[in-house]
């Protein structure tokens, strides 16, 4: 079972937060913005569908308590991160439809598939974020740098809280479903449905939000090419690519070449049948962040920089 601590942190966010939260790096900042739409619907249909499964988790003590951890972290994931979302669909209004999207392809999810399923789905996306959340952590200055702190400090307690639970999505789905290649034949499932979640979401902000306030088209970020196109830069003839681009840089450019290498095959290697999420290395500032929690600092002004 793993140990899960439950943070009630008082987030507070207004019309004061800027949607351009990280004006030097637009993309990594807008990459976050869709986040914060994406992680309010998916965690509610996380806690309504894997709440399906409670009768099976009450049959062992430990899976009880690893759901009700889980569980219960995403449920302050979901509430902190729906104040960021009405802080900036008070600026920008048309927004809601973003969240009124979303909510809808997670409902239609949620009414189409069978508990096994969504537990499957829940530990196909997890299983990605402590290879994705690394990478970031590791690279903080450079991302983060310069950047509104209040969003800043969202982004990193939700991204160590997701490195701590890893585990919880695949331990609840074995208890479901002992099968793995049950889960893995649902790999393709999963990343198209979230893709249009965020393909949706991405539709509606560019089409609501001035480009002056966000200077990059979410949907040119969200787009399946995000990675190749990461690696189009890199390489023999990367630089001189690289100068003749127009508009901000990529989201990862600050990011070496090797650890974005380390990301995409260990974000490949997650959705393999015998991925442990437990043997991931880890971003050693997920340490630094649980330790300032725990002498009592204010999380809601700690960011990664
Ligand atoms: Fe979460
Ligand atoms: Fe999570």
């Amino acid at each position: 079972m793993t140990d899960l601590v439950l943070r009630k942190i008082r987030w507070d966010f207004d019309e004061s937060v800027p949607f351009l939260w990280q004006p030097a790096n637009p993309a990594f900042g807008m990459f976050c913005n869709v986040f914060t739409f994406i992680a309010v619907p998916f965690e509610r249909y996380l806690i309504k569908a894997l709440s399906r499964g409670q009768g099976r988790f009450n049959e062992s003590a430990e899976i009880a308590a690893e759901a009700d951890g889980f569980l219960r972290q995403e449920a302050q994931h979901a509430s902190a991160h729906r104040k960021h979302m009405l802080a900036l669909i008070a600026r920008y209004p048309r927004l809601e439809r973003a969240y009124e999207d979303a909510t809808r392809c997670f409902d239609d999810l949620l009414a189409a598939h069978p508990v096994e399923f969504h537990a499957a789905y829940v530990a196909n996306l997890e299983a990605t974020f402590t290879p994705l959340f690394k990478a970031i952590l590791d690279n903080r200055d450079s991302l983060f740098g310069g950047s509104d702190p209040r969003v800043a400090s969202l982004m990193a307690w939700h991204f160590v809280e997701e490195i701590e639970h890893r585990s919880s999505g695949l331990i609840l789905y074995r208890h479901l479903s002992p099968n793995p290649w049950y889960r893995v034949r649902h790999v393709r499932a999963t990343f198209r449905h979230i893709g249009e979640v965020a393909a949706a979401i991405a539709r509606t902000v560019d089409e609501v939000v001035p480009v002056a306030d966000r200077m990059v088209s979410a949907e040119a970020l969200m787009s399946p090419a995000l990675l190749v196109d990461e690696f189009t830069y890199r390489g023999p003839g990367g630089r001189r690519r690289a100068a003749a681009r127009v508009g901000p840089p990529t989201l990862f450019s600050a990011v070496p070449t090797s650890h974005l290498a380390k990301m995409v095959c260990r974000l490949a290697l997650s959705q393999m049948p015998n991925h442990n999420p437990a043997d991931q290395p880890l971003p050693e500032w997920a340490e630094t962040w649980t330790a300032e929690y725990a002498r009592g600092a204010d999380m809601t002004v700690f960011a990664p920089q």
